[in-house]
């Protein structure tokens, strides 16, 4: 059994996620936002905290309470792509600094708060995994299409973080592992309104993206961290 902690557990993505890692035996820590910090144990295998995720003093309040579990697995499931006010850009002219700076701020800060403050929890003598979901979009050398400026930021942004990690934590925690995943388009309502012109096969469940990315957790070892995978194992290049 290994112990997760999942951010954006309220996603399509996190609640798949949760879900299939409750029915392969593992206890699961979910983390949902609010602005009220609470702690609930729904069944002794899953537990829920509520927290303004952005705030270091709850996120060290978290990490005192997780204290008592082997946390061995974080995955970060939380991101945006639009909001009611924010679209993704098809030319820079349409770039908004605040819409620029909510993207970055969660599909980029987020996971450097959640690393900064919960990487502690990892066992230096065990293997453990942080996970992100990053976006194939995020990648500088596949960029074929341009646009979407934000989102493609403050994904390869969010990369840099992770290839940054594995570098400093690779003789802190030499079993840590670090890995930016790619989870294809899924189902959600992030994808929902670009998704009229995706071929049905290639739109996938959560539930099927969840079990491919876990496989991939489960299996990849400390001499692959740094790397980013999309949903069938395959690399991706930076
Ligand atoms: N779906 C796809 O096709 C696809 C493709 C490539 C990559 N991804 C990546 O996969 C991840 C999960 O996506 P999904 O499809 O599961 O999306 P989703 O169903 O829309 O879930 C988004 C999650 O992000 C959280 N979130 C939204 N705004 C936030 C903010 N400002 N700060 C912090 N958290 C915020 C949401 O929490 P609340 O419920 O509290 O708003 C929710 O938990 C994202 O990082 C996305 O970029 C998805």
């Amino acid at each position: 059994m290994n112990n997760y902690l999942i951010f954006g557990a309220s996603g399509a993505i996190g609640q798949a996620i949760t879900n299939q890692c409750l029915i392969n035996g593992h206890q699961v820590h979910q983390i949902f936002r609010s602005n009220n910090f609470k702690h609930e144990a729904t069944t002794p295998n899953c537990h829920k905290y509520y927290l303004d995720v952005y705030k270091e003093q709850e996120l060290l309040q978290l990490a005192t309470l997780l204290k008592e579990y082997q946390i061995n697995r974080i995955i970060n499931c939380a991101g945006i792509l639009h909001t009611k006010d924010i679209s993704p850009e098809k030319t820079i002219i349409q770039l908004n600094p605040n819409a620029f700076v909510e993207i970055i701020k969660a599909n980029t800060l987020l996971t450097a708060l959640i690393a900064k403050h919960l990487l502690p929890l990892f066992n230096k003598n065990t293997k453990s995994v942080f996970a992100v979901l990053s976006a194939r979009i995020g990648s500088i050398s596949d960029n074929q299409l341009g646009g979407w400026y934000s989102y493609r930021a403050s994904k390869a942004a969010l990369n840099q973080i992770l290839k940054t990690l594995s570098i400093e934590f690779k003789f802190k925690k030499p079993n840590a592992v670090f890995v930016a995943l790619h989870p294809g388009t899924t189902d959600s309502n992030l994808s929902k309104p670009f998704q009229k012109n995706i071929p049905p096969k290639k739109l996938f469940t959560a539930r099927f993206v969840a079990k491919c990315l876990l496989n991939i957790i489960e299996t990849i070892q400390p001499e692959n961290s740094g790397s980013f995978y999309a949903w069938d194992g395959s690399t991706i290049q930076w």
